[in-house]
């Protein structure tokens, strides 16, 4: 059967531990052998330990630590983040090591729009993360899933607070949207490098999306579903473009969710899966939420 066995995940987090359960049922159906977790702490990683991954505690700085903790691993998938663009470039001596230590695949930490050209803005420290890879010779896989559709909903500092019944958004809140959820993401990826062979992974573009749909239309069914009121406040277009020139973030991505929010025709999602069968965005909020 095609598809790797042995697996390093860097950084367990928000979208990390997705990965690595969905990598567990996995090990657990025989279909994976090796889950490492790299991590800089062991603080909060015993229960990890329990389920029956190896976390191992990495300096990044130290190519050695790096070499020595992929041993035997095929995939890196790289999940880490941080609120500055730097925290990226902890990749580059990962994916180093990665390569001496003969890893044959590394997955980059993208999960959001298409980064591929971004040489300024927000999406160019992922793009030059994956430009790194090629130059390294290391093969590549990425993964671009839109918003995360189980996260933003109670974000009250981007706007969303879904907890006190308001969302904000730029204009009216109308502009198409990329969605999926964290848990649909992991199961994708997982998916894609358990199952699929080299030549349909390697160097490859992967554009994943649960659901394509606004803001507006989702709230509109998260009131029908759940009976709850939800008030939007539409910022004026002119006001968040001012806001967004100034660099705040918040308004940044407001207006990509009202301008920008998908990345690609339909037709070029979920291709390499056709049985992915994901949740919509009300489902992810309401099973969130739960
Ligand atoms: N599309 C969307 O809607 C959306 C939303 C959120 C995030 N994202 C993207 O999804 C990816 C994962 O995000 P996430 O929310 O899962 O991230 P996260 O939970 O904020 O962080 C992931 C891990 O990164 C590691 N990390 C943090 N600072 C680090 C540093 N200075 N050096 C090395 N490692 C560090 C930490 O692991 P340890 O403490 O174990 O080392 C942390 O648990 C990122 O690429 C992010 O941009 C997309």
């Amino acid at each position: 059967m095609p598809g790797y066995k042995n697996f390093a995940v860097a950084g367990a987090g928000g979208l990390g531990n997705f990965i690595i359960d969905e990598l567990l049922r996995k090990k657990a159906a025989g279909n994976v052998h090796k889950i490492v977790v790299l991590t800089r702490s062991m603080q909060g990683k015993d229960a990890l330990a329990a389920k029956g991954v190896e976390p191992i505690v990495v300096d990044y700085n130290s190519p050695d630590a790096l070499w020595s903790a992929l041993q035997g691993v095929d995939v890196v998938i790289s999940t880490v983040a941080g609120r500055s663009g730097p925290v990226l470039t902890v990749q580059e001596p990962l994916a180093e090591a990665a390569k001496a230590a003969g890893v044959k695949l590394f997955v980059p930490s993208e999960f959001g729009g298409d980064t591929i050209n971004h040489k300024d803005g927000p999406l160019a420290a992922k793009n030059a993360q994956h430009d790194k890879l090629t130059q390294l010779g290391l093969p590549w896989a990425l993964f671009f899933t839109g918003m995360f559709s189980d996260y933003f909903w109670n974000q009250p500092f981007l706007g969303f607070d879904l907890n006190n019944g308001k969302v904000e958004v730029a204009g009216m809140g109308s502009g198409l949207v990329s969605w999926t959820s964290r848990k649909d993401i992991a199961r994708y990826v997982v998916y894609a490098t358990t199952s699929l062979p080299p030549s349909k992974l390697h160097n490859h573009v992967f554009k994943i999306e649960g659901e394509r749909t606004s803001v507006k239309k989702v709230v509109a069914e998260y009131e029908v579903r759940t009976g709850e009121k939800v008030h939007i406040t539409c910022i004026p277009m002119d006001e968040v473009k001012k806001k967004a020139a100034s660099g705040d973030f918040k308004s940044l991505l407001q207006l990509v969710f009202e301008l920008d929010g998908t990345y690609g025709r339909e037709e070029e999602m979920n291709v390499d899966w056709p049985d992915f069968n994901p949740e919509t965005v009300v489902d992810a909020m309401v099973s969130s939420k739960a």
